[in-house]
């Protein structure tokens, strides 16, 4: 039994796909999943409905910052690894509220921490030795890169510049902290921008996918020109088994997709993707609806991820390309109506007139 938080989301959801998909293939003997989720607006568990149906995995609707939530959890369940990937995570909205970031990026990690410290130092020696806690985190805690500068390395110093990379950086250095001061068998992974199936419709692509077919702007901040390493979420899925499997304990592992890509090149490839697919109606190409719109405060230029240890220590590489991740990317959007229309809640709504209407 191993025990993921966040597991409702994006990555986590993608996770829980893949672990089951990972031991069908490889004849391993099944596992099941627990996913200790706040359902907050990113969170949906119709996202890992197929396996919470099949009993393969059970939710357990709770917050990491409740103590007691996840020490009865804990204790129902016996986990032989807790998988972090409960955060909030969008940069945006971490301008317009940083108090929830603190809360769950912080708190709740530290909480978590507490509550895996005490799980753990009760099982016995081979339990204990066996037992991981992996971190989810992001390669936005290093900052922001120039264009010559050298790629993020796990010796990169920390330099968070939002309240979202920051409060991760916290979380960081507490699960850091764990290793070195009580010996909780810690793994971090630090991965760039994921995409893919699932991907809530808040973030650059599902966003630009998504309004590009509604022919709505497709608001590009600032001058397009920042980059980000793009990876696709699958692919980060399969990483992080297999640091679970094969990571030191206390190490960190940067996870990339090597893919650095400019924001405009993203959207005119989602453009001409959809060109193809579905021709609009009146023969106009997508690419004109993008719109350049007023800059996100303090947003970071370029990140770049150097994947040399985690391919030299463990032996992972990504398998996508960024063209054939967002072929098969943009085709999940095409055919999963149902899933899009139900995460476009009234709330969803809200947000884009709150972080949207004001930009000249
Ligand atoms: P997401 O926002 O899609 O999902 C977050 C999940 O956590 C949701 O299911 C939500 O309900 C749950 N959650 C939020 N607060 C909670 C709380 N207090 N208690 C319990 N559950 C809570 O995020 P994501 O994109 O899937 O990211 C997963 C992890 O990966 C995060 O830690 C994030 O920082 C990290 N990460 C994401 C990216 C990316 O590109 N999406 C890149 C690097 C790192
Ligand atoms: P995002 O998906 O929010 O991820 P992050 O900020 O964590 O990297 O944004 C990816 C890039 O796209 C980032 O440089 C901001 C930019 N962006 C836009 O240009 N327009 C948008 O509407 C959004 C949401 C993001």
């Amino acid at each position: 039994m191993i025990l993921i938080t966040g597991g409702a989301g994006f990555i986590g959801g993608n996770f829980v796909h893949h672990w089951f998909e990972r031991q069908q293939k490889s004849g391993l003997p099944p596992e099941q999943v627990v996913v200790f989720d706040k359902l907050t607006y990113a969170g949906n568990p119709q996202t890992i409905s197929e396996h919470l149906q099949s009993g393969r995995a059970t939710l357990v609707h709770a917050d990491i910052a409740d103590r007691e939530a996840v020490r009865a959890a804990l204790a129902r369940y016996k986990p032989r690894a807790i998988l972090h990937f409960a955060a909030e995570s969008h940069v945006d909205r971490s301008i317009h509220g940083p108090g929830e970031f603190i809360h769950t990026n912080m708190v709740g990690t530290f909480s978590l921490l507490e509550e895996a410290r005490a799980y753990w130092g009760a099982m016995n020696e081979a339990d204990k030795a066996a037992f991981r806690f992996l971190h989810v985190s992001t390669d936005e805690v290093y900052g922001s890169l120039e264009a010559d500068d050298a790629a993020f390395s796990e010796t990169t110093p920390y330099a968070p510049n939002s309240p979202y990379s920051a409060s991760k950086a916290g979380s960081d250095h507490l699960v850091r902290a764990y290793h070195h001061t009580y010996g909780l068998p810690t793994l971090t992974t630090n991965c760039s921008n994921n995409y893919g199936p699932y991907h809530f419709p808040e973030k650059l692509i599902p966003l630009m996918i998504l309004n590009a077919l509604e022919g709505k702007p497709l608001p590009v901040y600032g001058d397009g020109l920042n980059i980000r390493d793009w990876l696709y979420v699958r692919d980060h899925c399969e990483a992080i088994c297999q640091v679970l499997e094969k990571g030191r304990t206390g190490e960190t592992y940067n996870v990339g997709g090597i893919n650095e890509i400019k924001n405009i090149d993203v959207v005119t490839t989602i453009c001409r993707k959809l060109d193809e697919l579905r021709p609009k109606a009146d023969g106009s190409k997508y690419e004109a609806q993008i719109t350049y719109v007023a800059d996100r405060p303090g947003h970071d230029r370029r990140y770049a991820i150097d994947p040399r240890k985690i391919q030299r220590e463990i032996g992972w590489s990504p398998a996508e390309t960024f063209e054939s991740g967002i072929n098969k990317t943009i085709q999940w959007f095409l055919d999963n109506t149902e899933w899009v229309n139900a995460v476009r809640s009234g709330a969803y709504r809200e947000w884009l007139d709150r972080n949207y209407a004001g930009r000249a």
